[in-house]
């Protein structure tokens, strides 16, 4: 007699910087797979945005622009949900609850608002301090089972999962338990200049990213200035311990062609770097190329893209309001 209930994913990412490569090799290239399987959340998380001080304008733009590379990259918002998160303002309203289940020792433990508020000491906020309490309201509204985020995102989910735990504790089964979903083939893309950090969206000015949007010329720049190593043998070798560069273009190179990293050995075998940076830059222009068409031209349907944010708002409100709802009432608020 069970219902058969498609299993639910949710994942957002914040419009603060144009989606790279790492975006896209990383958590995007993934979710066009997904939709097919599960029942789909993908959200731009505008409200996370302002933790970190942006121009009104150039954030509207981001978030109309991300929208459409979401899909111009294979998610088709008739067979998922495509919404901005300001939109739904239940995010908001449980984001508050659950700050009132989060605990301050919990909340300073966070690596990234360490990392943040050593990089933004003049504007260190509250809602930098209290993000991931936004986050797990962003998670815990559509009762999904998995959550698809990268490494750096990981201790997130698991302070939405203490929640659950404290939440559910006190009031019964509100919350479904989210996993974490890392998936087994997803890319971590470094920074083509400093092969110790992620390629940013976020770090304007970063001469180390390649940005989705980017011209083939700009591509093929970033690339021949690519960090390789400083080694003698100057080989194409997968060594990501002592060749951190040549292994990350490597990781490019083969997320953007399919071929192994054997494959790619014997195809620069004795050629030194001078022939396989460009050929990674080249690579990557090919696999851009469609994305790139297909985002311009949606761009340009604003029309198309107003009626897909409101339809997705409106199939994420309903869900996101149940849950509030039952929120509001286990906690003790007076219905209006
Ligand atoms: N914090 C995520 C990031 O910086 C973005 C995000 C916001 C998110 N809410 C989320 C991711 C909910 C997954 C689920 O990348």
């Amino acid at each position: 007699m069970e219902n058969e209930r498609k299993k639910v994913m949710l994942s957002g990412i914040k419009p603060s910087g144009d989606l790279t490569l790492g975006s896209y090799l990383g958590p995007l290239h993934h979710w066009p797979e997904m939709i097919e399987e599960y029942d789909c959340y993908y959200f731009m998380a505008d409200l996370h945005a302002i933790t970190v001080r942006q121009n009104p304008a150039d954030l509207r733009r981001r978030t109309l622009e991300q929208l459409a590379q979401y899909i111009a990259c294979g998610l088709d918002p008739e067979k998922c949900t495509l919404f901005i998160q300001s939109h739904v303002h239940q995010h908001a309203e449980l984001g508050w609850v659950l700050n009132c289940y989060a605990m301050f020792g919990e909340l300073s433990r966070m690596t990234q608002f360490k990392d943040k508020s050593a990089k933004n000491a003049d504007n260190i906020n509250g809602g930098l301090f209290t993000y991931p309490s936004l986050m797990a309201a962003d998670i815990l509204l559509y009762q999904p089972d998995f959550v698809p985020v990268g490494e750096d995102q990981k201790q997130h989910v698991e302070l939405a999962r203490n929640i659950v735990q404290r939440f559910n504790g006190v009031y019964g089964e509100v919350f479904r338990m989210p996993e974490p979903y890392i998936p087994k083939v997803g890319a971590r893309i470094m920074s083509l200049t400093n092969p110790a950090a992620k390629m940013s969206k976020s770090d304007n000015g970063d001469t180390g990213r390649v940005t989705l949007m980017d011209d083939p010329s700009v591509i093929m720049k970033q690339f021949k200035r690519a960090i390789t190593d400083s080694d003698t043998e100057r080989c194409v070798r997968y060594d990501k311990e002592n060749k951190p560069g040549v292994a990350n273009l490597m990781t490019i190179y083969s997320s953007a062609t399919g071929k192994s990293f054997d494959e790619i050995e014997k195809e620069f075998d004795g050629q030194g770097y001078g022939k396989f940076k460009p050929a990674v830059g080249e690579a990557v222009v090919e696999m851009l190329r469609p994305i790139q068409e297909e985002a311009k031209r949606i761009m340009a349907d604003k029309a198309y893209l107003e009626g897909v944010y409101r339809a997705g708002a409106e199939k994420a409100e309903y869900i996101a309001s149940k849950t509030l709802r039952k929120v509001y009432k286990k906690v003790g608020f007076l219905p209006r």
